[in-house]
């Protein structure tokens, strides 16, 4: 059975998924002024699922695997498209450990502590909002040019490879059922 397999397919598919669960958390934070007890635990399972699928799952995947292929290939990453990525991905992490960091206070009800994880989710959501998109068009397109069929099949097992690993004792299906928890939850 053949697959048209990229070395961005798997990658773009997580992409539609982060996006969805991206426009799931604006509508939480647009419910009210006032993020409710409740709202803080929903917003925890949010953040839980930007650290393990987005970032241990999605961007591990990109820095480990792709990024290094692309550079192999003459793609810089100093002064290119990878470094922007990359200093996104820096600057998206910042976002989540604020939200994070903010989780305990906004339990508590402390109203700058509520403050910081909305701006923090907020930042977040524009942030990853137009990385994807330059990923998906810039660099992902660029990648699909440079990379031959041969180490295409090879990256396309080491996804798979980390794929089926764990992220904090959860494997990628129980992020992707999280994500379907969070996006009806939020309807
Ligand atoms: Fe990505």
């Amino acid at each position: 059975m053949a697959e048209t397999n990229t070395p961005t397919t798997v990658l773009r598919e997580e992409h539609r998924l982060i996006l969805k669960v991206l426009d799931a958390l604006e509508r939480v934070l647009n419910e009210g002024s006032a993020v409710s007890a409740q709202n803080v635990e929903t917003l925890a399972k949010f953040v839980s699922f930007f650290r393990l699928f987005a970032d241990a799952c999605h961007h591990g995947k990109e820095e480990d695997l792709l990024f290094p292929e692309l550079e192999a290939r003459g793609i810089p990453r100093e002064g290119g498209p990878i470094g922007v990525m990359l200093a996104e991905h820096e600057q998206g992490r910042g976002f989540v450990r604020q939200m994070h960091e903010a989780l305990p206070g906004a339990r508590a009800g402390e109203a700058a502590a509520v403050d910081a994880l909305v701006s923090a989710g907020r930042d977040y959501i524009d942030l990853l909002r137009q990385h994807i998109d330059k990923e998906n068009n810039v660099l992902f397109m660029m990648a699909d040019r440079v990379v031959d069929e041969s180490s295409c099949a090879r990256l396309c097992g080491e996804y798979a490879h980390v794929c089926s690993g764990k992220f904090s004792g959860q494997t990628k299906d129980e992020l992707q059922e999280l994500a379907a928890e969070l996006i009806r939850a939020a309807v």
